[in-house]
């Protein structure tokens, strides 16, 4: 099974942006995580960060016949946009949000998730855990 892991922007900030809020770990720390992570569950994973949501469609877009899911955290992306939602909808690939954070405990702006609609699950508020979930979900689920 191969698995897209798409991170959306300011998360390559990881380790100095809001470390009380999203940790002390950086992005490369991030990485090795899911490497980890996806060697323990038996899949292969490409990783993709991006700040610009046109990258990000088209990431979504470039994994059409050559990914069986993928993993998303569309970071501020996931308040506003709507491209990156039809983008999912479009390859139709069975898909997880994960957010750092406990979104739902944080302000009302972050309440709405466009790429939610088009994910089966949402795993938030666990950290670096919430995409091992999210890998677990997707291997145990799809194969
Ligand atoms: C985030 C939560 C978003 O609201 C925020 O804009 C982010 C990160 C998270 O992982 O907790 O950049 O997606």
């Amino acid at each position: 099974m191969k698995l897209l892991i798409i991170n959306g922007p300011n998360l390559n900030m990881l380790g100095i942006r809001e470390p009380g809020i999203y940790g002390a770990s950086t992005y490369a720390d991030l990485v090795a995580y899911l490497e980890a992570a996806a060697q323990e569950a038996g899949v292969e994973i490409t990783c993709f960060q991006s700040n610009h949501e046109g990258a990000i469609v088209d990431a979504i877009q470039g994994a059409y016949g050559v990914m069986d899911g993928i993993v998303i955290n569309p970071a501020a992306y996931t308040h506003t946009s709507v491209a990156i939602l039809d983008a999912l909808k479009a390859v139709a690939l069975p898909a997880v949000e994960v957010h750092i954070s406990d979104v739902k405990s944080r302000e009302d702006f972050r309440q709405v998730s466009y790429a939610g609609m088009a994910c089966e699950k949402t795993y938030a508020g666990m950290g670096f855990a919430g995409y091992r979930e999210a890998i677990r979900y997707l291997k145990e689920r799809y194969t």
